[in-house]
Order: structure tokens, then C-alpha cells, then sequence
């Protein structure tokens, strides 16, 4: 068995549920030898539920991660950045995701969707950014999205049915609703994966040292995406739509994620857009706006008080000078 520093580190968020736990499955079955760290809220639901499933050939980890509180995203990658030897991550996972049926506050302030869906990725990638470039050059951040960031898409909410990020209701204190909160967060999470990119490519393409995709795993209603919803929309999205052509099985899901992590045809392929169907396509038209890019990349540093310009954590001191 390989040891820990041969293998490819993995890092999933969200991996003891739905599409999270289909991609853990998948990557266990590869050849490739993984050390993957389990990013998770419930770390014994989590061991109960890997038991059985872990070859001899991989390495499994479990580690505590709440997105929905700064200090516990701080203390988990903490406990990676104080490992020794240091932990180099080849691929960051960003999978955890979630949909509140009611306006929630979380302990660091912010409304829960927007923490968990983004903010908390913001920061994840911040702090692990280092580890990553110094994994390069083909470790990898996937941005687990969802059509949904695209206008036209799904249910009408509130006479609109496009995403409109508003930074006067952030925190849902003019309005709030589920599935329009749901879709800026993933729109957000669009803008901020094109501008990181366009931030590691400063330095022209061939050497940029960690590449970021954009995944649309597909609709899969049998996930526990919708547990807040009501019973009726549940056993409809469990029983009813699940046999409908267009949407998926958690599997199936999955294979896409799984797909944009590890599959050598997107080697070097960095801001980019994978649909359900695996295949690079277009996001939409509003996410390639580049100042509204740069707007919310400020302000999502300046709401996590971090610093806008991360180019020390991308490039070493000749690199920034040269
Ligand atoms: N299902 C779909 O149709 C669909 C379509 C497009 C995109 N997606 C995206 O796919 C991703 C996975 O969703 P899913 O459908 O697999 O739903 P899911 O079964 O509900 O899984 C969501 C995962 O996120 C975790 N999570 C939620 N809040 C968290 C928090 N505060 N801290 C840490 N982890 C947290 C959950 O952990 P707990 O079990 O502890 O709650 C769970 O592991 C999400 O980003 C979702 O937006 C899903």
C-alpha cells in the first residue's frame, strides 16, 4: 500500500450525503491510490456509513467541517496546515451544499445559504490555496454548482425567475426565498471560480499551478438536497420527478463530479464550465460579466475580512516580482 505522501490528497466536503457520498464511492474504485479527507459535520454518522466501503488500497480520513461557522472552517484547515510533514492537497472538492427553507442566521452573522453555498468555500480556498499550488501544477479546485445560477432555469420565485444578487438583502432582510437565495449563492460561486482563475493565470497558462472547474452535476432529486421541504414536495421529488428523463440518479451525479476531479482529459483545463452531460459548455451570460466578477470577489473579502489581492498566496516572492 502506498503511503500517505505517494498518494493523490483528495479533500470533499459534504461526502456522508447524496452526491457527495456517490463521489466517494467512485473515487475508492479507481486504481489511483487517494488519501482522502471526509469534510463532514457528523463524524460518526459518517464512520458508520464508510465501513464497509473503503478498499485496502485507499485511505480514508474524517475530519469536522460546520460551513455554517467560521470557527470550525478555521480549525479544519488549521488541523491540515499544522500537519507534519505538510499535507500537500491535489484536489479540493467544494461538494457541500445546502437549500434553507427559512431565513436562517449563522453564529459568524451571515444568511446560512450564502455562508454554506460560498462564503465558506471563499475562505476554504484562502487558507488551502497555498497547499494547493504547492501540489502543482495539476491539483485542482471543483466547484460543485448547479444550472440553477443561470436565469430561465426552474421554478419562478417572486415574479423572477433569474438570480439577481442584491447586496442590499445578502442577509434576506427585505426578502427572502429558498430557491432564489439558493441560486446566488451558486451564482456567486460562479463568479468567484472565474475570477480565481483568471487570478492563477496571471502568470500565463503554462504555469499556472492549480486549476478551477465549475461542475453542474444535473438535477438528482433523490439526494437529500430538499430535507426541509415539505412532505408533498419530497415524496414528488423522491417518487414522481425521479422518473422523469431529465433528471439523474445520485450515481449519476456523482460520475459528473467525479468526472471533472480526476479525468485526464481535463488536464490543464482551468475556467471552465462542465455540464451534466461532462461535456465543457457555456455558464451563464451574466457569470463572464468581469466587474461583476470583481465585485463580488471584493465584496466577499471584504465580508470575511481577508484580503482582496491573494496574489502572495499563489506566487512566491520572484514570481510576484518578475
Ligand atoms: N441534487 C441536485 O439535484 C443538485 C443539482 C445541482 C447541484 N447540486 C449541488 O450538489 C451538492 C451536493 O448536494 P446533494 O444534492 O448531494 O445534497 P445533500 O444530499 O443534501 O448533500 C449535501 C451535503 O452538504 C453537507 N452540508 C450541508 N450543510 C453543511 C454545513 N453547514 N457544513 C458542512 N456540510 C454541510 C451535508 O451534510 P449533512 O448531511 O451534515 O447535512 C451533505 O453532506 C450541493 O452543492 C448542491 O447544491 C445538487
Amino acid at each position: 500500500m502506498s503511503g500517505v505522501s505517494e498518494r493523490k490528497l483528495v479533500i470533499l466536503t459534504g461526502a456522508n450525503s447524496g452526491l457527495g457520498f456517490e463521489v466517494l464511492k467512485q473515487l475508492l474504485n479507481q486504481q489511483t491510490p487517494y488519501h482522502i479527507i471526509l469534510a463532514v459535520r457528523n463524524i460518526h454518522q459518517t464512520e458508520v456509513k464508510i465501513k464497509s466501503i473503503v478498499p485496502s488500497h485507499q485511505l480514508v480520513e474524517i475530519l469536522k467541517l460546520d460551513l455554517s461557522s467560521l470557527t470550525s472552517v478555521k480549525s479544519f484547515t488549521q488541523s491540515i496546515l499544522s500537519r507534519k510533514p505538510p499535507l500537500h492537497v491535489n484536489i479540493l472538492i467544494l461538494n457541500a451544499g445546502v437549500v434553507k427553507a427559512t431565513l436562517t442566521e449563522t453564529e459568524d452573522g451571515f444568511e446560512q445559504t450564502f455562508q454554506v453555498n460560498h462564503l465558506a468555500n471563499v475562505i476554504l480556498v484562502y487558507e488551502l490555496l497555498p497547499r494547493l499550488t504547492e501540489s502543482g501544477p495539476d491539483s485542482k479546485i471543483i466547484l460543485v454548482n448547479s444550472s440553477l445560477h443561470k436565469p430561465g432555469t426552474g421554478a419562478k420565485e417572486h415574479g423572477e425567475n433569474r438570480p439577481i444578487m442584491d447586496i442590499e438583502n445578502l442577509n434576506g432582510s427585505k426578502m427572502y426565498s429558498p430557491l432564489l437565495f439558493y441560486r446566488n449563492s451558486k451564482l456567486a460561486q460562479v463568479f468567484f471560480g472565474y475570477y480565481l482563475d483568471k487570478l492563477l493565470n496571471k502568470k500565463g497558462e503554462k504555469e499556472r499551478k492549480v486549476d478551477v472547474l465549475i461542475v453542474e452535476p444535473g438535477f438528482c432529486p433523490t439526494t437529500e438536497l430538499a430535507r426541509e421541504s415539505g412532505i408533498f414536495t419530497k415524496l414528488f421529488l423522491k417518487y414522481i420527478l425521479s422518473w422523469a428523463p431529465f433528471t439523474k440518479t445520485p450515481d449519476q451525479g456523482g460520475a459528473v463530479i467525479s468526472y471533472a476531479a480526476t479525468s485526464p482529459e481535463l488536464k490543464n483545463k482551468s475556467g471552465i464550465y462542465i455540464n451534466k452531460s461532462c461535456q465543457i459548455d457555456r455558464s451563464s451570460d451574466e457569470s463572464y460579466d468581469e466587474e461583476k466578477q470583481t465585485f463580488w470577489w471584493k465584496t466577499s473579502c471584504d465580508l470575511l475580512g481577508i484580503e482582496e489581492d491573494w496574489s502572495g498566496l499563489i506566487f512566491n516572492q520572484n514570481e510576484i516580482l518578475n
